[in-house]
């Protein structure tokens, strides 16, 4: 008997842990939208060792990897040449790049590295074509936790072998990115798999099937307001692709970058966070101004991305220039974003039924973090041109389950009421 149970043992630990490896890439990976920074909106082809090193520093001393942003990604040019056996090296900018893995993790972060499906990258260096198990394992070996993988020259292999069949050419994109994931998957350490072919065939409808943890569902944002809106705005109707392990990805923040006023910024904020968007801040993290670092910081607008739920949200109401968008969060709760897109300053109305919250629901401003009152269900504010409120709506569910003391009530046989209710019915604390 004794001896059936210590046979068992190693059977049972190989079986645990093939199954964990199997599953290396998913389950709670990304179980909340990803976040941290990425070198390439500020230092694109320029960014060297020392700046990913004071990127990891900034992350840590101005508290941003306390909110959430642990990833520290590098984007493209880090890679050097292959050798005679075909393994990447990098380049003379990154001379240690296990050594800065090492740096990344003592600060209790994640190192992200960036290649391509194809020959090359977008800005020319060496992809990972017809070498994709052997990166795979050079990542694993150097203690890389997330890879951005990104077609770039891959399209002309596709076009090439499909002939001009689309039907074809979906199928080899579909086939190159599988095969990287299961590369990945196959070191058995856990690497984020962001997948990035601007939407593609429609990547939202696919990416899981693939593996992807995320998927750019568009081109490239750059640092203007009509850019970044162009993109966020045109997200309506993913959000049904998104969920724990698998989020679309509009691209990474400008916030901080300099070309959008900090009403424009704070819109890029309250959308990406309504959308259950990666947040990869994009900007020079050592030379941050304090109100870069409150709209990237924001815990109350920050938790709304994060929910736990996992929902994206989508558009519920337009007229004109004025967008509310919602989003569904735990508890019963909703983020609402109320959005400005005119040239000037505008009074935007939220008719709370008209978007489906109870019109009973205690509002609160988050990137105010003070409570606001509807008016017959109707709450009217006067945005600034390009500007965003954002708001978290509780519902009388919520009001109750938060505010209510069950106890207290069934003690004096009472139901269970809503705080605004309660307030009137029992005294404040210690009041006789
Ligand atoms: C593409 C991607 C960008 C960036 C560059 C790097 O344009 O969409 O996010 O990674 O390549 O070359």
């Amino acid at each position: 008997m004794t001896k059936k149970i210590l046979l068992c043992v190693p059977v049972l630990v190989v079986t645990v842990f093939l199954t964990l490896q199997a599953g290396a890439q998913s389950g709670t990976l990304a179980a909340t939208p990803p976040m941290g920074w990425n070198s390439w909106n500020h230092f694109a082809g320029k960014v060297t060792d020392a700046d990913v090193r004071a990127a990891a520093d900034a992350l840590v001393s101005s508290g941003m990897r306390d909110a959430g942003y642990i990833y520290v990604n590098i984007d493209d040019t880090w890679e050097g040449q292959r050798d005679a056996q075909g393994v990447i090296h990098t380049n003379s900018k990154f001379p240690d790049m296990k050594a800065l893995a090492d740096y990344v993790h003592s600060k209790g972060l994640k190192l992200g590295i960036y290649s391509s499906p194809g020959p090359k990258t977008c800005a020319g260096y060496p992809g990972s074509y017809g070498h994709e198990e052997q990166d795979a394992k050079t990542y694993a070996a150097w203690g890389i936790d997330y890879l951005k993988y990104d077609s770039c020259s891959f399209g002309d292999i596709m076009r090439r072998e499909s002939g001009g069949d689309r039907e074809k050419a979906f199928e080899i994109q579909k086939a190159a990115y599988k095969k990287m994931h299961d590369a990945l998957v196959a070191t058995g350490r856990p690497i984020v798999f962001s997948m990035c072919q601007y939407g593609w065939f429609h990547t939202w409808e696919w990416g899981p099937e693939v593996g992807g943890n995320l998927w750019r569902t568009t081109g490239d944002i750059n640092d203007h307001y009509a850019r970044m809106a162009a993109i966020g705005f045109s997200q309506a109707g993913l959000a049904k692709f998104a969920g724990p392990g698998h989020w679309n990805d509009p691209d990474m923040l400008e916030v901080g970058n300099g070309g959008m006023t900090n009403d424009e910024y704070r819109t890029h904020m309250t959308l990406w966070v309504i959308l259950a968007a990666p947040l990869l801040a994009g900007n020079d993290l050592s030379k941050m101004t304090p109100e870069t670092l409150a709209l990237l910081t924001n815990k109350e607008v920050v938790a709304v991305d994060q929910d736990p739920l996992g929902k994206q949200g989508d558009r519920a109401w337009a007229e004109g220039p004025s967008e509310i968008w919602t989003k569904p969060l735990s508890g019963g709760a909703t983020a609402i974003g109320m959005f400005n897109r005119a040239d000037s300053d505008e009074p935007v109305t939220l008719d709370l039924k008209a978007v489906g919250v109870d019109e009973h629901a205690r509002l609160r401003d988050l990137w105010k973090g003070q409570e606001v009152e509807a008016t017959d269900g109707k709450y009217t504010v006067l945005i600034p041109k390009h500007g965003a409120v954002l708001l978290k709506a509780s519902g009388q569910e919520n009001q109750i389950s938060e505010n209510c003391s069950r106890p207290m009530s069934e003690h004096l046989g009472l139901p269970c009421t809503p705080i605004k209710t309660a307030r009137m019915q029992l005294p404040p604390q210690g009041s006789r």
